[in-house]
């Protein structure tokens, strides 16, 4: 693999690991605060980044090693709110600078893996992003999120609250594999 997409993929990874942390973090204040739902989507988004750091990681498995890993992680434990805004421009952040970025690099040096392993990512983080503003505006008016159910993708980390028809919509599993919360 080329140095330039390795330390790209390796600097997600340590995002996405950092992300899994901070959601189940603020996903436990949001249910002490009594926002159940909103506890369930951060554990199922969390879940998601694991998902993500994965990807990420099998497709260094040839680069064996220790590096130094630099990237960009959001501190602080506010209320739900001030946490949900953190979750939303962390994701934002993703979607459009970081993940545009990498993979544009990894286009230009031909690495598949790269490509499909941020390909999954950027389209489920632009759903969690939605998800996040969603419940913000409920926990603003002082209510829990609303929901048929939390349902993950196990494959690309993508979430829904109302279920899908068929197949997932952005990497095609059986609907049968997804993991409710
Ligand atoms: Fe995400
Ligand atoms: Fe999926």
């Amino acid at each position: 693999m080329n140095a330039m997409t390795a330390e790209n993929l390796r600097s997600a990874f340590g995002g996405e690991s950092q992300a899994h942390m901070r959601y189940r973090i603020w996903g436990s204040k949001a249910g002490n605060e009594g926002f159940p739902t909103v506890e369930r989507l951060f554990m199922a988004t969390s879940d998601a980044e694991e998902v993500h750091a994965t990807l990420h990681f099998n497709a260094l498995k040839d680069q064996a090693g220790d590096f130094s890993v630099t990237s960009m992680a959001g501190f602080g434990l506010g209320s739900t709110s001030e946490n949900l805004q953190g979750a939303i421009d962390g994701e934002m952040f993703e979607v459009e600078q970081m993940y545009p970025a990498y993979i544009a690099v990894a286009e230009m040096q031909g690495e598949k893996a790269a490509i499909s392993a941020m390909r999954f990512a950027i389209e489920a983080e632009k759903v969690h992003a939605e998800l996040f503003t969603k419940a913000k505006e409920a926990v603003d008016k002082g209510e829990d999120l609303k929901a048929d159910t939390v349902l993950l993708c196990p494959v690309c980390g993508f979430i829904t609250l109302t279920g899908v028809e068929a197949n997932c919509p952005i990497c095609n599993a059986k609907k049968e594999l997804f993991v409710e919360y």
